[in-house]
């Protein structure tokens, strides 16, 4: 068991699964909706959890209505939020995501009206306490003096970084963390046409993941040798939302459990891929035979 400490966001996600995608300005029904608490940070929070972690979360939490769901679910999965700022204006960040029974695909209306964890907030946190620090890509400014100063004071604590979606600066945060996570989305919105071409392009000693959906995963170690895992489909795919978090989740495991990178990677692909048969993270790893 290890101590982890993810920075990033938590939501209110409104979950409508449909039939099939609906086409522009057509009216459809929902077969059912789901409110859960949702986010990058916290979802993989509730995965690593799951795998026998002690899990902390920093970000930011709104004192209003829609606020409950979420400290609920983190009390439920024994997510600690002390190191949190709770403010009482504005709105906790809230997705309206249409899932996609057709082929569990989910598409993501964000909205937001919460300011970000900031530096001045991180600082505050006693880190001595942790074995595995996690970021998500965002807020970049702040993040970089975040990486800065676990690289400056606490220089054993092992660090990730998600690189999910392409945004202004974010090139800057690559020399910081240990490792990077990368999505399809933002190799492609880089022009990249495999995983394998965006981790050769990465400076020297970087070690980093890509997901590249159907194609399975790519990691590349210091050396910079790639390495390949499939992907592990259900029998059907019921629910995509949250599967990028939870193969995040399951390859950090892997590399605190000292797994080889090669292993690390089957290990996140083959949980990411359980996760895609059922609705939502609960009961995601009680499932592992
Ligand atoms: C899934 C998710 C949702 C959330 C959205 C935020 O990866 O974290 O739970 O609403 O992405 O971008």
């Amino acid at each position: 068991m290890a101590k982890i400490l993810a920075v990033g966001i938590a939501t209110l996600d409104i979950i409508n699964t449909v039939d099939s995608y609906p086409s522009e300005d057509t009216e459809v029904r929902a077969l059912c909706q789901r409110q859960v608490r949702g986010g990058n940070a916290t979802n993989t929070l509730v995965v690593l959890s799951q795998l026998g972690h002690q899990c902390h979360w920093a970000g930011v939490l709104i004192d209003e209505p829609d606020s409950a769901i979420i400290q609920q679910e983190l009390t439920q999965f024994n997510i600690d939020s002390s190191a949190c700022r709770i403010i009482t204006d504005g709105k906790m960040p809230t997705s309206y995501i249409s899932v996609s029974q057709e082929t569990g695909s989910r598409s993501i209306v964000h909205y937001r009206d919460c300011p970000e964890f900031s530096f001045a907030d991180f600082e505050k946190i006693d880190l001595t306490q942790f074995d595995w620090i996690h970021f998500e890509g965002r807020n970049i400014e702040q993040t970089a003096l975040m990486l800065q100063y676990i690289n400056k004071h606490h220089r054993s604590i092992p660090c990730s970084l998600e690189v999910e979606k392409p945004r202004a600066g974010i090139e800057t945060l690559f020399s910081l963390p240990s490792i990077l996570m990368f999505s399809q989305d933002y190799a492609v919105a880089h022009h990249h046409k495999t995983a394998q071409e965006l981790l050769s392009s990465l400076a020297k000693e970087i070690v980093a993941s890509c997901t590249w959906g159907k194609q399975g995963a790519w990691a590349i170690n210091k050396k910079q040798h790639l390495f390949h895992s499939k992907t592990y489909d259900p029998d059907n795919v019921v629910d995509t939302l949250g599967a990028g978090d939870t193969f995040n989740a399951a390859f950090i495991d892997g590399l605190l459990n000292k797994l080889e990178l090669s292993q690390a990677l089957i290990q996140a692909c083959e949980l990411a891929g359980r996760k895609c048969g059922q609705q939502g993270l609960m009961n995601l790893v009680s499932k592992i035979e």
